[in-house]
């Protein structure tokens, strides 16, 4: 594997003389198999709904070769949104409900007023990259007109859905949102929430009964999430449902409550598209510019650990910093919210052991978890192995501040790790070998992306 991986490092990539070399067309194929009709499943078997950030993932790739197909999926999330803004992480598909867990029964959201009378959904949100992908289906058109007919229709749903943000997750106007729940940092059992998950008073005897479903599907136990980190997603959820899913009942009662780096470069990036978005269809953007700022200068100054030269996340329940450096830490690169003397240490904090540096050569990039931890776990989930959709945040990232060699690097392990391994859901950063569920459609649209990136 080490092999592989400095030969392709090491020269130019023969894309143009060998196409065969990079399977892009395998990539449409999973893409394609995914595709139900309106949206596409995340993986075949273990996520069989529409997820909200894999669907922002999956439009990006879409948009290099099939417009109205991203326009769809976007299109498909949105038309499930709250009536307060908020977009759900997951939206159900009626017709395949009982393999996964939690489902609407469990998510009981027609208690809520907010939620959507005619759809199934869950009652939680997750990073908001669709303003991201909706300048991406635009940039990419083929079809100008129609691109522009899609941005005018979706700016005013987008532009809700970060107003939900600023009005109900940040409720002391700090330019920080929260999230009250890990799924809705997408990345569920990362080390950042160890502590702050430790304060949940949570008693068996008042956890409503469940069965995970996840652990059915073949994939081994050490890979996955714990019971224990089971028991309080579930009593998080429960909290959400007594609350009927009010925003000011859960802000008052809800022992999470976790101003991340991740969630606030995602919306910030976002809001930075928004803004493009808004000039290309002559929409006023000084409400959005107001937030880009707040966020900006609320991420340099509450977030950033200068010991560790990292963001890291603040608890507000706990009233501290949790100083835990995960790759999510490097994603105010991605935002365009570090300053220039933060991106400094970033990439020298990037570029180092800890997160496989360039000249190490037994290691692929970027580990979700620094390597030197004792936790660490290159099989585990979000405690270890690479996740494609944070390689390919942090190439962008890169390439904005202009960490050129880097960029190059990450990009050829992200394309090495695919094109090796296949198409899974995460990868261990020492031997390459993909984990997790296999077919996994943003693996696949990132992939694509890159490879057009690289291309053009
Ligand atoms: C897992 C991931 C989450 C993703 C979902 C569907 O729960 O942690 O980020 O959105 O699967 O792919």
């Amino acid at each position: 594997m080490e092999h592989h991986m400095k030969e392709i490092s090491q020269k130019e990539i023969p894309w143009k003389e060998d196409p065969m070399m990079f399977p892009i067309e395998k990539a449409k194929n999973i893409l394609n198999s995914n595709w139900t009709g309106t949206y596409t499943k995340p993986s075949p078997y273990l996520y069989p709904h529409q997820w909200n950030w894999d669907s922002g993932f999956i439009a990006i790739g879409y948009s290099r070769y099939h417009q109205q197909r991203a326009q769809a999926e976007i299109r498909s999330l949105f038309n499930a949104q709250w009536k307060n803004g908020m977009v759900p992480h997951i939206v159900f598909n009626p017709d395949v409900l009982g393999s996964y867990f939690p489902e609407p029964d469990f998510w009981q959201v027609w208690k809520s007023k907010a939620a959507p009378k005619e759809k199934l959904t869950s009652g939680i949100t997750m990073p908001p990259v669709h303003a991201t992908a909706c300048r991406s289906i635009f940039e990419n058109a083929k079809d100008k007109k129609e691109a522009e007919r899609f941005l005018k229709e979706m700016f005013p749903k987008l532009k809700k859905s970060h107003e939900y943000f600023y009005r109900y997750r940040d409720p002391k106007s700090e330019g920080l949102v929260y999230i009250r729940h890990p799924w809705e940092w997408g990345m569920d059992n990362s080390p950042i929430w160890n502590q702050p998950l430790e304060s949940i008073p949570l008693r068996k005897d008042d956890l409503p009964a469940f069965t995970r479903k996840d652990l059915k599907k073949g994939i081994p136990q050490g890979q996955r999430p714990t019971q224990e980190d089971y028991d309080r997603y579930v009593w998080l959820v429960d909290l959400f449902r007594q609350n009927a899913y009010e925003e000011e009942e859960i802000d008052g009662e809800c022992p999470f409550k976790i101003q991340d780096a991740l969630v606030n470069s995602i919306l910030n990036r976002s809001n930075k598209d928004l803004i493009f978005i808004a000039n290309v269809i002559g929409e006023d953007s000084t409400e959005i510019s107001r937030w880009t700022q707040k966020t900006d200068r609320a991420i340099q100054e509450k977030l950033w650990h200068e010991d560790h030269g990292i963001f890291d996340d603040f608890d507000l329940y706990g009233n501290r910093m949790i100083e835990v450096d995960t790759a999510s830490g490097f994603l105010p690169l991605y935002a365009q919210s570090a300053t220039a003397t933060q991106a400094k240490r970033l990439y020298r904090y990037l570029e180092s052991a800890s997160f496989c540096a360039m000249h190490q050569g037994n290691c692929f990039s970027i580990p979700n978890y620094n390597m030197d931890r004792e936790e660490y776990n290159p099989q585990n989930y979000w405690r270890g192995p690479i996740w494609i959709n944070m390689n390919w945040m942090l190439y962008h990232g890169l390439k904005f501040y202009h960490f050129d060699r880097k960029v190059r690097s990450v990009m050829i392990d992200l394309l090495a790790l695919v094109r090796n391994y296949g198409f899974h859901e995460y990868f261990d950063p020492h031997q390459g070998i993909g984990y997790g569920t296999d077919c996994f459609s943003w693996t696949a649209s990132l992939y694509i992306d890159t490879l057009y990136d690289l291309i053009e």
